[in-house]
């Protein structure tokens, strides 16, 4: 992300997976007041940015882009309209109160039931501030969007008790870059909070991503404690120009329904995909699966999955059973931390039947004892 000066405010610049990140948050959270408003027991919504910046950056090409807090902003008011008996809170917090004066200039107009609260400071200490447990029948969404690898999980917690769900940008290139070179006591400190861990144990995880991404979601499972309900985590890398990731955004939700939401929402952004990753087209080249029975099979990305992929999962799954209820199909997809199943039944269901000669039949699929692709 870029900076210029426009007429003395600083005005970020956008780059295409910021972008993205801000039509993925815009959309869940508009398919998510939707499912939650015209449920009967839910009296209303809070959404909180509590790191929200101005809503106003420039693109590459210096158009106007708006982010989260103006898209969800002009979202949720015009939904409010048709849920006049229920009520909706906007939090908008970021430590510059610059930037938060610009956001004002942009947002809609309140109502009865559309109220938006804007202030400047912490954002940890605003989460710390919302009785979120004394607020039962409101459903909650927060966004946890730093700059930097910088979480605070005593702010965090609360939200993950409740009835509701966390958005966190786990910001992995930070890590990777600032970790090993941390001398000041801040820096140190930043990274000690993040992943509960001292510093010489997180020197010791190097470069290797997946470690600080596996301690993240380690930490928020620790932090449920033994609540007897599930927990659902989701998370999509977002890819640079260079094809390098900068951030992992973690959907936290004890509904699978906002997980199921959530992972179609991602799949639908990324158009088709599980990221933005250029694969370079090699996903479709067919190689000889060596480790398996030497017939030919395509490559599998774990950072960039495709329809094909989720199929190929499936058939593997169900590899040579008869009749499975699509039901059970479906349901094994529900539960997978990346792939979809709704939004994506019929490419899924075609790709069964083209490449693996599975039989698609109204209620079942009996899936052939082949394994690999035909
Ligand atoms: C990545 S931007 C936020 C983007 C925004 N969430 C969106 O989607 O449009 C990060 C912002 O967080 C702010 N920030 C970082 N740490 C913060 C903290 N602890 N409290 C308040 N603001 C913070 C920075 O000032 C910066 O404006």
């Amino acid at each position: 992300m870029g900076r210029c000066k426009n007429q003395g405010i600083t005005i970020d610049t956008a780059s295409p997976h910021t972008i993205k990140k801000f039509e993925l948050i815009e959309k869940y959270t508009k398919a998510w007041a939707e499912k939650l408003l015209n449920y009967e027991k839910c009296n209303g919504i809070v959404f909180i940015d509590c790191m929200c910046n101005s809503g106003v950056y420039q693109d590459d090409a210096g158009n106007e882009i708006f982010g989260t807090p103006i898209r969800v902003a002009n979202i949720l008011s015009r939904i409010m309209h048709f849920f006049p008996s229920k009520q909706t809170w906007l939090y908008f917090n970021d430590f510059s109160e610059n930037k938060i004066n610009i956001l004002k200039t942009y947002l809609p107009s309140t109502t009865r039931n559309f109220h938006i609260v804007t202030r400047s400071g912490d954002g940890n200490d605003l989460l710390k501030e919302i009785n979120i447990e004394s607020n039962q029948q409101l459903n909650y969404l927060l966004v946890y969007d730093p700059y930097t690898a910088s979480l605070d999980w005593s702010a965090l917690l609360p939200f993950f008790h409740n009835w509701g769900e966390v958005i966190i940008n786990h910001m992995v290139s930070d890590t990777i870059r600032g970790a090993s070179q941390a001398k000041s006591g801040t820096a140190v400190a930043k990274y000690e909070q993040t992943y509960l861990a001292n510093i010489e144990e997180l020197v010791t995880f190097g470069n290797d991503r997946k470690v600080y991404e596996k301690r993240i979601q380690e930490i928020i499972t620790a932090l449920r404690g033994f609540s007897s309900r599930q927990y659902f985590i989701a998370s999509f890398p977002f890819f640079n120009r260079k094809n390098v990731i900068v951030y992992n955004l973690l959907h936290c939700s004890g509904s699978i329904e906002g997980f199921k939401l959530f992972k179609k929402t991602a799949w639908k952004t990324f158009g088709g995909k599980s990221s933005a990753k250029d694969t370079h087209g090699i996903e479709n080249q067919l190689m000889l699966d060596f480790e398996g029975s030497g017939e030919p099979n395509t490559l599998t990305d774990e950072y960039c999955y495709y329809v094909k992929d989720i199929a190929k999962y499936l058939h593997d799954t169900f590899r040579g059973q008869e009749q499975v209820s699509l039901i059970d199909v479906w349901r094994k997809l529900d539960e997978h931390p990346v792939f979809p199943s709704d939004g994506f039944k019929p490419e899924i269901k075609k790709e069964l039947k083209d490449t693996y000669k599975d039989t698609i039949l109204k209620q079942t699929i009996t899936f052939s004892d082949k394994r690999v692709r035909t």
